[in-house]
């Protein structure tokens, strides 16, 4: 039997709402691990389960703090000889966040799933305890090794560097805009669909010491104030993602400041507030990196670890071409 830590750190898979047919308004982590584990029948045959609180929050109230602390404890638990994976249970509202987090630092080639729910345990046709039986499946599959920090939700499983929340309420709110899901699972069966191409975990540059710098993102919109990015420079950001229009595109007014602040040693990045698609660089934008893929919340984190491991301009316009 695999030996599989779960780790819980709140989030709605964890919520309590006043009735059984409240699915949108409830108390996020208010159960705790043991009381998750107890609704999913079965779960002890499928692992040697073992289990651990690290935290009872919202993921709204995540930050880089709350990442590094939990990727110290995961590095911990997967140095453990007698741990063969991880199963962490997570709020969806910044889960992908925390995910491509984690693949970017963390040393391991084993499987690290992330899990959560879009409905809170009391209601009707929760989602957790599935997803929570189905990402430790996942978390024992010979074929989860090595391939980085996986998300198993509504019976798809996904890369992290892909994987996006695109959906309010939805149990199927999670997918992979531009990858599709790598693998599915029903009745305990795992079909792999596709391997993931960017490096990852002990492929990366960084790891869980990586300091993480401020980085700020701004969102394109018609009549966009450049003093925001003024703004964003002088009160401490040494690095910005622009979250342009279309292909990561600015209006002519903030051309001219994202071009000033680059000047100024602003790491400028490029990203596209559409939730699909690829970027190509622009050539009137000198001195940006471009996102490619990424989204913008995955931009900035791969800024913000490139900045604080105090990489040269041009190794973090490699990375962003690499991870
Ligand atoms: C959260 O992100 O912690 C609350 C929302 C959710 O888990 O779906």
């Amino acid at each position: 039997m695999q030996r599989i830590r779960i780790v819980a750190t709140g989030g709605t898979i964890a919520g309590q709402g006043a009735a059984p047919g409240r699915t949108a308004d409830y108390q996020a982590a208010s159960l705790d691990i043991d009381q998750l584990c107890a609704a999913v029948p079965g779960l002890d045959a499928e692992a040697d389960i073992t289990v651990e609180q690290f935290a009872a929050i919202d993921s709204k109230d995540a930050d880089p703090v709350f990442w590094q602390a939990l990727a110290t404890r995961l590095q911990a638990i997967l140095d453990e000889p007698n741990t063969d994976g991880v199963v962490l249970t997570h709020g969806t509202d910044t889960l992908e966040e925390t995910a491509y987090y984690l693949t970017l630092t963390l040393k391991t080639a084993k499987p690290v799933v992330l899990t959560g729910a879009m409905r809170p345990a009391t209601a009707l046709s929760a989602d957790g305890p599935l997803n929570l039986l189905n990402a430790v499946i996942v978390a024992c599959h010979p074929q989860a090794k090595g391939r980085g920090v996986l998300v198993a939700m509504n019976h798809a499983i996904f890369d992290a560097r892909e994987v996006a929340k695109l959906d309010t309420l939805r149990p199927d709110a999670f997918a992979a805009p531009n990858a599709g899901p790598i693998g599915l699972i029903h009745d305990g069966r795992i079909v792999w669909l596709a391997r993931a191409d960017a490096p990852h975990t002990l492929g990366t540059c960084f790891d869980v010491a990586t300091p993480l710098a401020r980085v700020d993102i701004l969102v394109a919109y018609p009549g966009f104030p450049v003093a925001l990015i003024t703004a964003a420079c002088t009160q401490g950001a040494q690095g910005v993602v622009w979250a342009g229009t279309g292909n990561g595109t600015a209006s002519h007014t903030v051309e001219e400041a994202l071009s000033a602040a680059v000047l100024a040693g602003t790491v400028v990045v490029r990203a596209s507030r559409i939730s699909r698609g690829v970027l190509i660089p622009s050539e009137r934008a000198p001195g940006q990196i471009w996102a490619g893929t990424l989204s913008p919340w995955k931009a900035r984190i791969l800024l913000m670890l490139s900045i604080g491991a105090k990489l040269e301009h041009s190794e973090i316009a490699a990375a962003f071409a690499t991870y």
